[in-house]
């Protein structure tokens, strides 16, 4: 199983982002995150569609879009539209995660659904025959740099267990505290798409420390 590798943009320099999301795909990102707050969903405020626009326009990579906000259906078109790949929402965010994923799949993207560190991962058995995603959430969403939660390491075993059983392939995202320590415990439990933000930007060789997260 190739570990796919998504860096997350909340933690690259705004004031230059062309240059660090070309700085993520030259150290060999597969995939750029692109975190969207609501400041309701979750206690801060990211950025959303006009930043991904020119975020589109200088990435060579697919756009991993997570996003953390409340009733995402109303934004999955301009999303999509925008040019993401994948879509992923919170479980917790919606009163009908099918409906979203049916758009999702309509607006022609992938969809991936996520729960936050203290939603079971039961929740999303009967999407399952319907998503590309499961995200578990390491840390609790809303801010990058945050510690590692080792309580999530047996959702992510057990997201791997859903994904094998239903014989479709399924990713299996892990979102927060993402480092050198973390990644080889969530690539044993199952984890075969790392998000990283603060510990990719915040260093000189983002290279190495890919090639490191990755395992190989
Ligand atoms: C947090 C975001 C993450 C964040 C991770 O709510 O969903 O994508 O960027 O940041 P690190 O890797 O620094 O924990
Ligand atoms: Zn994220």
């Amino acid at each position: 199983m190739d570990t796919i590798i998504s860096a997350s943009l909340l933690s690259a320099d705004f004031s230059r982002l062309g240059d660090d999301i070309k700085r993520a795909e030259n150290a060999g990102a597969d995939w750029l995150h692109y975190d969207v707050m609501d400041g309701l969903f979750v206690p801060s405020i990211s950025f959303g569609e006009p930043v991904l626009k020119y975020v589109r326009a200088s990435a060579k990579i697919p756009l991993d879009v997570h996003l953390m906000i409340n009733d995402p259906i109303r934004y999955i078109d301009n999303y999509a539209s925008l040019g993401a790949a994948g879509i992923t929402f919170h479980v917790e965010s919606c009163d009908d995660p099918a409906a979203v994923i049916e758009k999702i799949h309509n607006a022609g993207c992938k969809a991936g659904i996520s729960v936050k560190p203290n939603t079971p991962v039961s929740v999303i058995k009967s999407y399952i025959n319907d998503i590309e995603l499961i995200l578990i959430m390491t840390v609790e969403p809303g801010f990058g740099g945050q510690s590692f939660i080792e309580s999530t390491l047996d959702k992510i075993a057990q997201a791997r267990e859903l994904a094998e059983r239903s014989g479709r392939r399924i990713y299996i995202q892990v979102d927060g505290g993402i480092n050198d320590k973390t990644a080889p415990l969530v690539r044993k439990y199952g984890a075969d798409v790392l998000v990283s933000g603060s510990y990719l930007f915040c260093s000189e060789d983002m290279k190495e420390r890919i090639i490191g997260l990755r395992g190989r």
